[in-house]
């Protein structure tokens, strides 16, 4: 016994012809259609109108070469594919192509020649939208940088973090010994010797401070802040840092949440980052610190596990960072400037002190267009 559903109307198997027009019909992942020797559209189907937008009565009798960007078609692109495609057998490639909506999306398109006897009498051609394809390789790519950036950083961290401890011990032995060497001796060519010693031991305990915030290694003393009141109440202090040269406007949204956090190190983190894009701005020019409320999520967390967080933002339109620079300036000890003038250590503070605290930073820059920097921090959990 059949099997018992309604049967289509038979279609006659020996109906080439017809077959042949039902399966192009029923395709809509792909736009199938045919142009004449010239270029021109003769045949439709559905994929061609879901991909392209087009009825079949819009661009029948048209010419191809509409479907290519306005830059393309004025280069001649359209032709020149049909010759290669006549006189290789095939042209096949991907390209932004354009919708009848302006849109664009990303095609991937072969081109047939048609032979009758020696004569060239039309193009097979077929196109699929590969946008969604070509966004998502994007996407994983992106993510894939984010990943390897953020194990780097990880990586550098551990490491610094030994190596402060490690130093931190010895400059204790050392200031110690000191101490107990100024205590006997009056010689004065020695206590001013013991002084230089000294001064030069302080720096190095101010250094290994710096590390150990960039290895996640400083002890924060967390508290439940207004950032907003925090950054008025610096803003003398900003102001100084930026010079007269530059403009510095303050944009806080109103009512943020509190967040938990060390007071000094985020002190220390807008001064920082104030100080680069002074820096940045050798003839003046416009800092904008803004604070905001933003849903977000780690860059180690996958991005449905969004929470809120307060965004903390200085902006400037000075000279940028290079691109090749970009996934270094995090790093402790990177720096452009001159010796004497940047210590690299800028930047990791923000960076250690951002994560340390339970959030992230984020950098954009343009070379010549500016560059803003932005801390997150998780707003309090039980304000
Ligand atoms: N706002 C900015 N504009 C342009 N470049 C910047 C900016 N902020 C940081 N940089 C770049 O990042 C590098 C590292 O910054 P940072 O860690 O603060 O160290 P430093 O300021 O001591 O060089 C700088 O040397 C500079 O090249
Ligand atoms: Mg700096």
């Amino acid at each position: 016994m059949p099997p018992n559903h309604n049967p289509a109307p038979p279609v006659d198997l020996a109906d080439e012809p017809r077959q042949f027009a039902l399966l192009v019909n029923s395709v809509t992942d792909y736009a199938i259609y045919m142009l004449d020797a010239n270029g021109y559209v003769r045949t439709w189907n559905p994929g061609g109108i879901r991909i392209k937008g087009y009825q079949p009565e819009q661009v029948i009798g048209t010419h191809f070469s509409r479907f290519y960007t306005d830059e393309e078609a004025g280069a001649g692109v359209p032709l020149r594919n049909l010759q290669t495609a006549a006189a290789e057998g095939r042209f096949s490639a991907e390209g932004w192509r354009v919708r009848q909506d302006g849109t664009r999306f990303l095609a991937s398109v072969v081109i047939d020649p048609i032979w009758n006897g020696s004569e060239l009498i039309g193009f097979a051609k077929i196109t699929r939208d590969i946008t969604e394809r070509f966004e998502s390789e994007q996407r994983l790519q992106a993510a894939q940088v984010a990943l390897m950036e953020s194990q780097k950083l990880e990586a550098i961290g551990l490491l610094t973090l030994g190596l402060a401890h490690d130093f931190n011990n010895l400059l204790t032995v050392v200031v110690n010994s000191l101490d107990v060497i100024g205590g006997r001796t009056q010689d004065p060519r020695i206590t001013r010797l013991l002084e230089t010693a000294m001064r030069a031991s302080d720096r190095g305990v101010l250094l290994t401070r710096q590390l150990l915030t960039f290895g996640r290694g400083q002890v924060l003393i967390a508290e439940a802040l207004d950032l907003n009141a925090l950054i008025v109440a610096n803003r003398e202090l900003l102001g100084r840092a930026a010079t007269d040269l530059m403009q510095l406007t303050l944009d806080l949204a109103p009512a943020l949440p509190m967040v938990e956090i060390d007071r000094s190190q985020f002190e220390a983190a807008i001064l920082n980052l104030v100080s680069n894009s002074r820096d940045a701005m050798a003839h003046g020019g416009h800092i904008r610190l803004s604070t905001s409320l933003k849903r977000a999520h780690l860059p180690a967390e996958a991005p449905q596990q969004e929470r809120l967080f307060v965004c903390t933002e200085v902006a400037d339109n000075g000279c940028g960072i290079a691109t090749e620079h970009q996934a270094r300036v995090f790093e402790p000890f990177f720096t452009t400037k001159d010796v004497g003038r940047g210590s690299g250590l800028g930047l990791s503070q923000v960076f250690g002190f951002a994560s340390q605290s339970g959030g992230f930073t984020e950098l954009h820059s343009l070379p010549d267009g500016g560059t803003t920097v932005s801390i997150y921090l998780p707003v309090c959990e039980n304000p």
